[in-house]
Protein backbone atom coordinates (compact mmCIF):
# COMPACT_ATOMS: atom_id res chain seq x y z
CA UNK A 1 0.00 0.00 0.00
CA UNK A 2 2.70 2.49 0.58
CA UNK A 3 4.18 2.45 -3.12
CA UNK A 4 0.84 3.65 -3.99
CA UNK A 5 0.74 6.16 -1.62
CA UNK A 6 4.54 6.99 -2.50
CA UNK A 7 3.26 7.34 -6.28
CA UNK A 8 -0.42 9.18 -5.91
CA UNK A 9 1.23 12.03 -3.35
CA UNK A 10 4.16 12.63 -5.15
CA UNK A 11 1.94 13.45 -8.70
CA UNK A 12 0.57 16.78 -6.94
CA UNK A 13 4.14 17.92 -7.48
CA UNK A 14 2.48 18.34 -11.37
CA UNK A 15 -0.07 20.49 -9.54
CA UNK A 16 0.25 24.56 -10.44
CA UNK A 17 -2.02 27.40 -9.60
CA UNK A 18 -4.98 28.19 -11.48
CA UNK A 19 -5.12 24.71 -13.49
CA UNK A 20 -7.97 22.55 -14.03
CA UNK A 21 -7.34 18.96 -12.61
CA UNK A 22 -8.99 15.89 -13.34
CA UNK A 23 -9.39 13.87 -10.48
CA UNK A 24 -9.08 9.93 -11.03
CA UNK A 25 -10.79 7.25 -8.98
CA UNK A 26 -9.20 4.63 -6.69
CA UNK A 27 -6.81 3.88 -3.93
CA UNK A 28 -3.60 5.63 -5.45
CA UNK A 29 -5.59 8.58 -6.62
CA UNK A 30 -7.14 8.52 -2.84
CA UNK A 31 -2.97 9.53 -1.42
CA UNK A 32 -3.01 12.27 -4.53
CA UNK A 33 -6.69 14.16 -3.72
CA UNK A 34 -5.48 13.49 0.09
CA UNK A 35 -2.14 15.97 -0.63
CA UNK A 36 -4.53 17.95 -2.87
CA UNK A 37 -7.27 18.81 -0.27
CA UNK A 38 -4.11 19.90 1.92
CA UNK A 39 -2.42 22.21 -0.59
CA UNK A 40 -5.50 23.91 -1.28
CA UNK A 41 -6.59 24.65 2.54
CA UNK A 42 -3.15 26.35 2.29
CA UNK A 43 -3.85 28.50 -0.30
CA UNK A 44 -3.46 27.01 -3.27
CA UNK A 45 -5.88 27.40 -6.35
CA UNK A 46 -7.33 25.36 -8.46
CA UNK A 47 -10.39 24.01 -9.87
CA UNK A 48 -11.23 20.28 -10.07
CA UNK A 49 -13.76 17.73 -12.19
CA UNK A 50 -14.07 14.40 -10.77
CA UNK A 51 -14.49 11.56 -12.82
CA UNK A 52 -16.50 9.56 -10.12
CA UNK A 53 -19.27 10.20 -7.56
CA UNK A 54 -16.84 8.42 -5.04
CA UNK A 55 -13.81 10.79 -6.10
CA UNK A 56 -16.40 13.97 -6.11
CA UNK A 57 -17.25 13.27 -2.69
CA UNK A 58 -14.18 12.49 -1.36
CA UNK A 59 -12.57 15.91 -3.24
CA UNK A 60 -15.67 17.55 -1.71
CA UNK A 61 -15.18 16.65 1.84
CA UNK A 62 -11.61 18.24 1.26
CA UNK A 63 -12.69 21.25 0.32
CA UNK A 64 -11.48 20.81 -3.38
CA UNK A 65 -13.16 23.38 -5.65
CA UNK A 66 -14.74 21.93 -8.48
CA UNK A 67 -16.15 22.50 -11.84
CA UNK A 68 -17.54 20.49 -14.93
CA UNK A 69 -17.97 20.69 -18.35
CA UNK A 70 -20.58 23.02 -18.65
CA UNK A 71 -17.53 25.81 -17.86
CA UNK A 72 -14.82 24.24 -19.08
CA UNK A 73 -13.56 22.32 -22.00
CA UNK A 74 -10.05 21.96 -21.20
CA UNK A 75 -8.63 20.48 -18.05
CA UNK A 76 -4.95 20.97 -17.70
CA UNK A 77 -3.77 17.82 -16.49
CA UNK A 78 -5.46 14.63 -15.02
CA UNK A 79 -4.00 12.87 -12.16
CA UNK A 80 -5.37 9.18 -11.71
CA UNK A 81 -4.28 5.36 -11.38
CA UNK A 82 -4.56 1.96 -13.74
CA UNK A 83 -4.56 -1.61 -13.44
CA UNK A 84 -2.09 -2.47 -15.94
CA UNK A 85 0.15 -0.89 -17.74
CA UNK A 86 2.02 -2.37 -20.65
CA UNK A 87 5.45 -0.96 -22.37
CA UNK A 88 3.94 1.38 -24.77
CA UNK A 89 1.99 3.01 -22.63
CA UNK A 90 -1.08 1.69 -22.57
CA UNK A 91 -3.76 0.50 -19.72
CA UNK A 92 -6.02 -1.61 -18.46
CA UNK A 93 -8.87 1.11 -16.34
CA UNK A 94 -11.67 0.27 -14.66
CA UNK A 95 -11.18 -1.78 -11.70
CA UNK A 96 -13.34 0.84 -9.49
CA UNK A 97 -15.89 0.76 -12.29
CA UNK A 98 -15.33 4.79 -13.62
CA UNK A 99 -13.83 3.85 -16.91
CA UNK A 100 -16.00 6.15 -18.90
CA UNK A 101 -15.95 8.93 -16.91
CA UNK A 102 -12.26 8.29 -16.46
CA UNK A 103 -11.48 8.05 -20.46
CA UNK A 104 -14.04 11.28 -20.86
CA UNK A 105 -11.34 13.29 -18.58
CA UNK A 106 -8.35 12.22 -19.81
CA UNK A 107 -9.40 12.67 -23.44
CA UNK A 108 -10.35 16.41 -22.49
CA UNK A 109 -6.51 16.30 -20.54
CA UNK A 110 -3.65 18.05 -22.23
CA UNK A 111 -1.32 16.46 -19.99
CA UNK A 112 -2.96 12.66 -18.48
CA UNK A 113 -0.43 11.31 -15.36
CA UNK A 114 -0.83 7.90 -14.03
CA UNK A 115 0.42 7.09 -10.46
CA UNK A 116 0.80 2.94 -9.58
CA UNK A 117 2.73 0.83 -8.22
CA UNK A 118 5.08 -1.30 -9.79
CA UNK A 119 2.87 -4.59 -9.73
CA UNK A 120 1.03 -2.24 -12.50
CA UNK A 121 3.64 -2.92 -14.87
CA UNK A 122 3.39 -5.75 -17.48
CA UNK A 123 4.86 -6.57 -20.93
CA UNK A 124 1.40 -7.77 -22.60
CA UNK A 125 -2.10 -6.63 -21.20
CA UNK A 126 -4.72 -8.92 -20.01
CA UNK A 127 -4.26 -10.59 -17.06
CA UNK A 128 -6.01 -8.03 -15.44
CA UNK A 129 -9.53 -8.78 -17.10
CA UNK A 130 -10.67 -6.03 -19.22
CA UNK A 131 -13.29 -3.79 -18.11
CA UNK A 132 -16.41 -3.23 -20.45
CA UNK A 133 -19.30 -1.15 -19.85
CA UNK A 134 -22.32 -1.86 -21.69
CA UNK A 135 -26.18 -0.79 -21.45
CA UNK A 136 -28.39 -2.82 -19.32
CA UNK A 137 -30.82 -3.52 -22.22
CA UNK A 138 -29.75 -6.55 -23.67
CA UNK A 139 -26.56 -7.34 -21.96
CA UNK A 140 -26.16 -10.73 -22.45
CA UNK A 141 -26.27 -10.79 -25.98
CA UNK A 142 -24.13 -8.22 -26.05
CA UNK A 143 -21.89 -10.67 -23.86
CA UNK A 144 -22.17 -13.19 -26.15
CA UNK A 145 -20.62 -11.06 -28.83
CA UNK A 146 -17.57 -9.54 -26.52
CA UNK A 147 -17.21 -13.87 -25.93
CA UNK A 148 -16.99 -14.32 -29.31
CA UNK A 149 -13.78 -12.07 -29.53
CA UNK A 150 -11.82 -14.99 -27.58
CA UNK A 151 -12.79 -14.34 -23.78
CA UNK A 152 -14.61 -14.87 -20.82
CA UNK A 153 -16.73 -11.61 -19.96
CA UNK A 154 -18.30 -11.89 -16.41
CA UNK A 155 -21.01 -9.59 -15.29
CA UNK A 156 -19.45 -7.18 -12.52
CA UNK A 157 -21.86 -8.16 -9.22
CA UNK A 158 -22.55 -5.59 -5.93
CA UNK A 159 -24.21 -7.31 -3.53
CA UNK A 160 -25.53 -9.75 -5.16
CA UNK A 161 -27.05 -7.05 -7.55
CA UNK A 162 -25.52 -6.28 -11.30
CA UNK A 163 -23.26 -3.69 -10.37
CA UNK A 164 -24.30 0.17 -11.53
CA UNK A 165 -21.76 2.51 -12.98
CA UNK A 166 -22.37 6.48 -12.45
CA UNK A 167 -23.99 6.07 -16.07
CA UNK A 168 -26.32 3.71 -14.66
CA UNK A 169 -24.54 1.02 -16.73
CA UNK A 170 -23.51 -2.32 -16.16
CA UNK A 171 -19.66 -4.00 -16.41
CA UNK A 172 -18.53 -6.92 -17.77
CA UNK A 173 -14.58 -7.94 -16.60
CA UNK A 174 -13.57 -9.82 -20.13
CA UNK A 175 -10.37 -12.34 -19.20
CA UNK A 176 -8.62 -12.32 -22.44
CA UNK A 177 -5.08 -13.80 -20.76
CA UNK A 178 -3.46 -11.60 -23.21
CA UNK A 179 -3.87 -8.86 -25.32
CA UNK A 180 -1.35 -8.56 -28.22
CA UNK A 181 -3.19 -5.89 -30.28
CA UNK A 182 -4.94 -3.63 -27.71
CA UNK A 183 -6.13 -0.79 -30.45
CA UNK A 184 -7.47 -3.74 -32.92
CA UNK A 185 -9.36 -5.00 -29.94
CA UNK A 186 -10.48 -1.77 -28.84
CA UNK A 187 -11.77 -1.12 -32.35
CA UNK A 188 -13.47 -4.48 -32.53
CA UNK A 189 -15.41 -4.27 -29.05
CA UNK A 190 -16.86 -0.38 -29.55
CA UNK A 191 -17.92 -1.88 -32.63
CA UNK A 192 -20.07 -4.41 -30.88
CA UNK A 193 -23.82 -2.29 -30.32
CA UNK A 194 -24.46 -2.15 -26.56
CA UNK A 195 -20.67 -1.54 -25.62
CA UNK A 196 -20.66 2.01 -24.44
CA UNK A 197 -16.70 2.20 -23.72
CA UNK A 198 -13.67 0.34 -23.07
CA UNK A 199 -10.76 0.16 -20.22
CA UNK A 200 -8.08 -0.25 -22.50
CA UNK A 201 -6.73 3.40 -22.53
CA UNK A 202 -4.07 3.29 -26.04
CA UNK A 203 -1.57 5.81 -26.02
CA UNK A 204 -3.53 8.77 -23.84
CA UNK A 205 -0.57 8.49 -20.99
CA UNK A 206 1.89 11.21 -20.86
CA UNK A 207 3.74 9.63 -17.93
CA UNK A 208 3.88 7.12 -15.29
CA UNK A 209 4.70 7.59 -11.99
CA UNK A 210 5.62 4.32 -10.26
CA UNK A 211 5.74 3.76 -6.37
CA UNK A 212 7.84 0.81 -4.73
CA UNK A 213 8.36 -0.34 -1.23
CA UNK A 214 11.72 2.16 -1.00
CA UNK A 215 11.55 4.84 -4.36
CA UNK A 216 9.75 6.29 -6.56
CA UNK A 217 10.13 6.61 -10.95
CA UNK A 218 9.24 8.23 -13.23
CA UNK A 219 8.43 7.25 -16.54
CA UNK A 220 7.71 9.09 -19.95
C1 LIG B 1 -10.95 2.99 -11.53
C2 LIG B 1 -9.61 2.81 -12.13
C3 LIG B 1 -8.43 2.86 -11.20
O1 LIG B 1 -7.60 3.88 -11.62
C4 LIG B 1 -7.72 1.55 -11.25
O2 LIG B 1 -8.66 0.53 -10.93
C5 LIG B 1 -6.55 1.51 -10.29
O3 LIG B 1 -7.03 1.61 -8.99
P1 LIG B 1 -6.10 1.61 -7.72
O4 LIG B 1 -5.42 2.93 -7.70
O5 LIG B 1 -7.06 1.42 -6.57
O6 LIG B 1 -5.13 0.47 -7.86
O7 LIG B 1 -9.42 2.64 -13.30
O8 LIG B 1 -11.96 2.84 -12.48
Amino acid sequence: MISKQLAGEKAVEFIKADMTIGLGTGSTVYWTIHRLGKMVKNGLQIRAIPTSKQTESLAKELGIPMTSFSEVSQLDLTIDGADEIDTHFNLIKGGGGALLREKLVAAASKRFIIAADDSNLVHTLGKFPLPVEVVPFAWEVTAQRIASLNCKPVLRMNNKKPYITDNGNFILDCSFEKIENPLDLSEKLKLIPGVVETGLFIDMADLIIVGSKNDIRLIN
